[in-house]
């Protein structure tokens, strides 16, 4: 696989090469989505750390899938993410991809049901995201082909009162994504920051890890900034 100063690959002559070379961490890996992501990067020919909060859960995933790297680490922890970030350094080197999948649903009950306890569980998920492209940066806008995505929500463009809390983190997760692509832009990286929105992930597992390999297919100046709407 040759490597272009735009960030993008040769196509792959097979299935399984277009990531050979590239190293993608999974921050919340051990879902649904997370266990067919980190297949299809597996088979794709990455280097995959998979990292989650329960070691039980990604003992699982490590032996469900031989060749994943499993990591614990609790990423709204800050501590704990520069632990994971040295570990990750120190044992298999610089990323080159995050997939960011900590997520989570507390709604309902329209406006006055917005609760702070939902709140607070609800904004881990943008505190994992900030804590993560933080101190795996340097990688990214080092790396011939950076590549970071989340998921968001199609509600994110049509609110609604029960879903005011999620849908708030989640375009607050948005706007840190268009400040990523700002950054690798002003820095001229070859690297790009992608939103993938979904109505709802069940069913759409295998078109996430599609589109996520896909990432490493295309240059980064057409993705930076992307945000992509995925439906059956
Ligand atoms: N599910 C849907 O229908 C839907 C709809 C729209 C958008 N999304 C978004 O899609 C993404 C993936 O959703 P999902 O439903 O597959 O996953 P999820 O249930 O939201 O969680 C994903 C992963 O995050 C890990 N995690 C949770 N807290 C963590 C922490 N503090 N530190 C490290 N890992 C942590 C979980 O594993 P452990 O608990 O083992 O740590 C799990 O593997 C999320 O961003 C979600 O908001 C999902």
């Amino acid at each position: 696989m040759t490597d272009h100063p735009t960030g993008a690959t040769e196509p792959a002559d097979d299935a399984g090469s277009v990531l050979a070379d590239r190293t993608v961490l999974i921050a919340g890996a051990t879902s649904a989505s997370g266990r067919v992501l980190a297949r299809a990067l597996v088979d794709a020919g990455a280097t995959v750390i998979a990292v989650g909060s329960d070691q039980g859960r990604i003992d699982a995933l490590v032996a469900e899938i031989p060749g994943v790297v499993g990591e614990r680490a609790d990423l709204t922890d800050g501590d704990d993410v520069l632990e994971l970030a040295m570990r990750v350094h120190a044992g298999v080197g610089d990323v080159d991809g995050v997939i960011h999948l900590v997520g989570g649903w507390r709604g309902g009950g329209g406006i006055p049901g917005q609760t702070e306890e939902d709140y607070r569980v609800l904004e881990r998920s943008f505190t994992a995201l900030r804590y993560v492209s933080r101190v795996f940066w340097d990688d990214l806008l080092a790396s011939p082909a950076g590549r970071i995505a989340i998921v968001s929500s199609t509600t994110v463009e049509r609110p609604t009162a029960g879903g005011a809390n999620y849908t708030a983190v989640k375009a607050a997760a948005e706007s840190w994504m268009r400040s990523l692509t700002q950054g690798f832009a002003k820095a001229e990286s070859p690297a790009a920051a992608v939103t993938f929105r979904v109505q709802a992930l069940a069913g759409l597992e295998a078109r996430l890890a599609a589109s996520v390999v896909d990432l490493w297919r295309a240059d980064a100046a057409e993705l930076n900034g992307r945000v992509e709407t995925l439906s059956a």
